[in-house]
C-alpha cells in the first residue's frame, strides 16, 4: 500500500520496499557495466530483481508484486507463463535441447508463420531480432547488387553496425563509437514519415538496396507512422526496384495476427520477426520473397552460378523456442490475444489521460494497438491530454526522456507495484485486464503527486 500522507521521498519509499534488490544490485555493479545486462533495464539507484512471473504480474526478491507492462520487451503477448506455451516448451526441453540436425518442429513453426504472414514465401530462423535485420540487409544488398540502406530516424532495428546511428543519437548518420565510418556511410537516414525525402533519394541515387522501417512507427509507435505512409512507401520502392523491409520484430503477431502488413494490406519484400514469434523465448526469423531467400539456397545459387550467402547460427530454429513459438502462433491465429491486448491498451491510454487532465499534469498517454507511450512534455508545451496528437509534434520531443524524470517516475511507479519500460512504454498482453489498469492508474496518481511535491513535475493546476 502506498503511503498517502508521509514525508518520505519517492526514493525512500522505494528503498524501504526493495532491500533484497538493493543487495543484488550492489553485487551486480562489480559484474556488469552499470550493473545491468540490457541498457533498457538501467535504473538509478537500482532496478528490481525479479524472481518469478505469471500472467500480467511479476514478483521481486522481496516478495513485491508488480503489474508488468515491460512485457518481456514486447515478447509476451500472451503474458507470462501461458500454460499451453509452457507445456509445449517443457515437452520440447525434455526431448532435447539441440538436435544438431533438422527437426520436425522447425517445419511446423515456419508453417505457422506462413499461415499468418503470406509474404513469407521462404523463411530462415535466427536467434534474435538483431540477427534477423542483419540478414535482411545482407540479402537486400546481394539481391539488388546495390550498397545503401535507407532508415528512418528514431526507428530501432537492433544493435548491429548498420543500425546504431540515428535512433537515439548520431541523428546526422555519423558512425557511433566502435562502428566503421565506411559502414555508417552506406546508411542514409531520413526523417520519420518524410515521403518526399525518400522519393528524392530514390530518384537521384541508384545505389539504394532497401528501405527498412518499423511499420507502425519508431519503437512501436512512440513516433507514429502517418496514415498512408507505408502504402506510399511500398509504391515508391516498387517503382525504383528498391526492396522494402518491414521490421516486424515487435509488431509481428502483436498488432494483428498477420502483423502490420495485415493491417496495411501490404506485401513487403522481406520481413523480420523476433519476440512474439518465439513465444517469449529467444528466437527470430527473416522471411520474404522466395527468390530473395534463395540467396541462402545451396542448389539455387549453384544452378545460377552465384555465390551463396552463408548462414550458420548454433541456435537457429532451436526446438524449445520452436515449440513455444508454435503454441503461441496457434493462439494468435484465433485473433483473440491481439484484440484483447489492443483493447486493454486503449483503455489504459484513456484512463491515464483522464487522470492527467484531472490532476493538471501536462503529459499525455498515446499509442496504437497494444502500445502505450507517455509524452512527458520536455519543452513545457500547453497540451490537452484528452486531445493529444503526437503527429503534430517533432520527433525530437516525442522521443525525449529526461533521465532524472524517467528514473524518478519509474521508482514511484515501482513503489506502487507497476513496472513500465525504460522508455516509459507499456505493452499490454492478453492477460492484462481491469484490475491491472486500475492499479496502474492508482500508481500514476501517487507518482505524479509525489513528483510534483519533489519538484520534478510542474502541474498546470492542482
Ligand atoms: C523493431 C525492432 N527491431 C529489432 C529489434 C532487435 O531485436 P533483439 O532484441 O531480439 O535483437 C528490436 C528489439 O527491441 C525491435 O524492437
Amino acid at each position: 500500500m502506498l503511503p498517502a500522507h508521509d514525508n518520505a521521498t519517492i526514493e525512500e519509499v522505494y528503498r524501504a520496499r526493495t532491500p533484497g534488490s538493493a543487495r543484488l544490485a550492489e553485487a551486480a555493479r562489480g559484474l556488469f557495466p552499470s550493473g545491468v545486462t540490457h541498457d533498457g533495464r538501467w535504473l538509478e539507484p537500482y532496478g528490481i530483481y525479479v524472481e518469478r512471473a505469471a500472467g500480467p504480474h511479476k514478483w521481486d526478491v522481496d516478495g513485491n508484486r508488480y503489474v508488468d507492462w515491460f512485457g518481456g520487451h514486447g515478447a509476451l503477448l500472451l503474458g507470462h507463463g501461458h500454460p499451453l506455451v509452457t507445456e509445449a516448451a517443457a515437452r520440447a526441453l525434455a526431448a532435447m535441447t539441440h538436435p544438431g540436425a533438422n527437426h520436425p518442429l522447425e517445419l511446423r513453426w515456419a508453417e505457422a508463420i506462413q499461415r499468418l504472414v503470406p509474404s513469407c514465401e521462404k523463411i530462415r530462423f535466427t536467434s534474435s531480432g538483431t540477427e534477423a535485420t542483419l540478414m535482411a540487409v545482407r540479402l537486400a544488398r546481394a539481391f539488388t547488387g546495390r550498397r545503401k540502406l535507407v532508415r528512418f530516424r528514431t526507428h530501432f532495428h537492433g544493435w548491429h553496425d548498420h543500425m546504431t546511428s540515428g535512433w537515439q543519437n548520431h541523428m546526422d548518420g555519423t558512425a557511433t563509437r566502435g562502428v566503421l565510418e565506411g559502414v555508417a556511410e552506406q546508411v542514409v537516414l531520413v526523417d520519420p514519415n518524410d515521403l518526399a525525402a525518400v522519393a528524392e533519394l530514390l530518384a537521384t541515387d541508384d545505389d539504394i538496396a532497401a528501405v527498412i522501417l518499423e511499420p507502425t512507427g519508431a519503437s512501436f509507435g512512440m513516433v507514429p507512422t502517418r496514415e498512408g505512409f507505408p502504402q506510399a512507401l511500398r509504391a515508391l520502392t516498387e517503382r525504383h526496384g528498391v526492396l522494402l523491409i518491414f521490421d516486424e520484430v515487435v509488431t509481428g503477431f502483436r498488432v494483428a495476427p498477420g502483423g502490420a502488413q495485415e493491417v496495411y494490406a501490404l506485401r513487403p519484400d522481406l520481413s523480420t520477426f523476433a519476440k512474439v514469434v518465439a513465444g517469449g523465448l529467444p528466437g527470430g526469423a527473416v522471411g520474404g520473397r522466395a527468390e530473395i531467400l534463395d540467396l541462402l539456397d545451396f542448389r539455387a545459387c549453384e544452378d545460377k552460378g552465384e555465390e551463396k550467402i552463408g548462414h550458420p547460427g548454433t541456435f537457429n530454429a532451436n526446438p524449445v523456442s520452436a515449440a513455444a513459438g508454435i503454441a503461441t502462433l496457434e493462439l494468435v491465429a484465433t485473433g483473440e490475444p491481439c484484440a484483447k491486448a489492443n483493447g486493454v491498451a486503449a483503455e489504459l491510454r484513456r484512463r491515464l489521460n483522464e487522470l492527467f487532465a484531472r490532476e493538471g499534469v501536462p503529459w499525455a498517454a498515446y499509442g496504437s494497438f497494444s502500445g502505450v507511450h507517455l509524452f512527458v512534455n520536455p519543452n513545457g508545451r500547453e497540451i490537452d491530454p484528452l486531445a493529444f496528437d503526437p503527429l503534430a509534434l517533432p520527433y525530437q520531443e516525442l522521443k525525449a526522456r529526461p533521465p532524472r524524470l524517467v528514473h524518478r517516475l519509474r521508482l514511484a511507479l515501482l513503489s506502487g507495484g507497476v513496472d513500465v519500460s525504460g522508455q516509459l512504454a507499456m505493452l499490454a498482453s492478453a492477460t492484462h485486464g481491469e484490475e491491472e489498469v486500475a492499479r496502474t492508474v492508482e500508481a500514476f496518481a501517487w507518482a505524479v503527486r509525489r513528483l510534483a511535491r519533489e519538484g520534478d513535475l510542474v502541474r498546470t493546476r492542482r
